[in-house]
């Protein structure tokens, strides 16, 4: 990879210094790359593909994919394409445009569970919009979330961290995969469970993750229909990188609600809630409103993003890229006598040294994959897109094999 020319201070750290003025923290967030290693690209200045250049014109290989929004490579011809021509007309309106309707009734066609769809922006909005409709549906209170899990930053009660009494009181953990877990939790709160919101997959951040067995899914499923809690599927990150549909569709479970958002525009602002006929009365009478949340320019981008992953058979090609990684990883580790987990859906990998509570080993490793121009996170899963191609991955796993060798002190 080609680096830019460099100033005596990085324009990246120059910028934050400024941002540090005038934002609280500098930079706010997931985006907060000052807690990563010195050197991580602070500001991005500009992307194209699997590439992005950072505001000192260091080039990477995107393995982050802006946090999972970039599904088909940054700036995709079809989608720019379809963006341009809904902005000559009209974002912002006083009213909805055609595309829509459009988008609603391509998400209603593509996934299973969906009788309906309804639109915001971001995942936290929608996650928030299902909590909502199904304590209205139920008249109950209380929401489960598998321990730990991620569903957005507000309302603070879905979050793991720093969560008040009074929102611990709305909500409850149990284990992923441990149905007995959700039982003991329903019971508890007998007759006061509105939901159960769920991931697609065990997605921690600094963990391995893991993925859903199917008998946790179909009992889930059970278990909301005894106890009459709806089951919302979240997602907001897995959406279109696992199935062309809802994520619970490969064990045949189709929830109630589903909560997307992240890949479904190729980066374009826009999250989406799918329900059944059975949530429908609910969600046609619960006031449900943004100032943007029904701007066309999103729209026509998701219209797009979709078809061109169903048009060439992306996801295929994402699992075959996902495969290449992950095996290349796993490889180049055991030669080097490295003990890592390498855990995920291949479309989502993230990688974990052995013995490294603290992710230490795990982030100087990603600093020298940067090092090699591949950029990745050492607390967050990665994210392939169809924009990948054979030499890509090549190339990352080169900069992996020179990290690996780093670790392991042989260079
Ligand atoms: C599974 C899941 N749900 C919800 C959210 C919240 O989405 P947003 O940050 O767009 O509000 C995220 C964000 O990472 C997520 O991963």
């Amino acid at each position: 990879m080609s680096s830019g020319a460099r100033s005596a201070t990085p324009i990246g750290d120059l910028l934050h210094l400024r941002a540090a003025r005038v934002v609280p923290g500098g930079i706010y967030g997931h985006t907060d790359a000052s807690m990563l290693w010195s050197g991580a690209p602070k500001f991005v200045k500009r992307a194209q593909g699997c590439r992005f250049w950072d505001a000192d014109g260091r080039e990477y290989i995107d393995l982050m994919c802006s946090w999972g929004p970039i599904l088909h490579g940054h700036g995709h011809p079809v989608v720019e394409e379809a963006v341009a021509r809904q902005a000559s007309q009209v974002d912002c309106g006083n009213a909805p445009t055609a595309a829509f309707v459009e988008l609603a009734e391509l998400f209603v066609d593509t996934v299973e569970h969906a009788d309906w769809a309804m639109f915001a922006k971001n995942g936290t909005d929608v996650v928030t919009l299902a909590t909502g409709l199904a304590r209205a549906r139920t008249g109950k209170q209380i929401i489960l979330t598998p321990e730990g899990s991620h569903h957005g930053r507000l309302p603070p009660r879905y979050t793991s961290e720093r969560t008040s009494a009074s929102d611990r009181l709305h909500r409850t953990v149990f284990r992923f995969n441990d149905l007995t877990s959700v039982e003991e939790r329903l019971i508890a709160h007998s007759g006061n469970v509105a939901g159960v919101l769920v991931p697609a997959f065990l997605h921690n951040a600094g963990e391995d993750q893991e993925l859903p067995h199917p008998e946790f899914v179909r009992g889930l499923r059970r278990l909301c229909d005894i106890y009459d809690a709806v089951l919302i599927v979240d997602d907001v990150r897995a959406g279109f990188r696992l199935t062309n549909g809802c994520s619970w569709e490969q064990f045949g479970v189709e929830p109630d609600l589903s909560a997307w958002s992240k890949a479904i525009a190729n980066g374009y602002p826009i999250s989406a809630l799918l329900g059944t006929d059975a949530m429908r009365e609910v969600a046609r009478t619960v006031f449900i409103a943004g100032s943007f949340w029904m701007s066309g320019v999103p729209m026509a981008a998701a219209i797009a993003t979709i078809n061109v992953l169903n048009a060439d058979d992306g996801l295929g090609r994402m699992r075959d890229r996902g495969e290449q990684l992950v095996q290349g990883l796993r490889e180049q580790a055991d030669r080097y006598g490295l003990g890592v987990r390498v855990t995920g859906p291949v479309t989502m990998p993230y990688l974990r040294f052995i013995d490294d509570a603290d992710l230490a080993v795990t982030e100087r490793w990603a600093a020298e994959v940067a090092n090699g121009g591949v950029f990745l996170h050492p607390r967050h899963n990665w994210f392939i897109s169809t924009a990948h191609t054979v030499a890509d991955i090549d190339h990352i796993l080169e900069a992996s094999d020179r990290a690996f060798s780093v670790i392991a002190g042989r260079m």
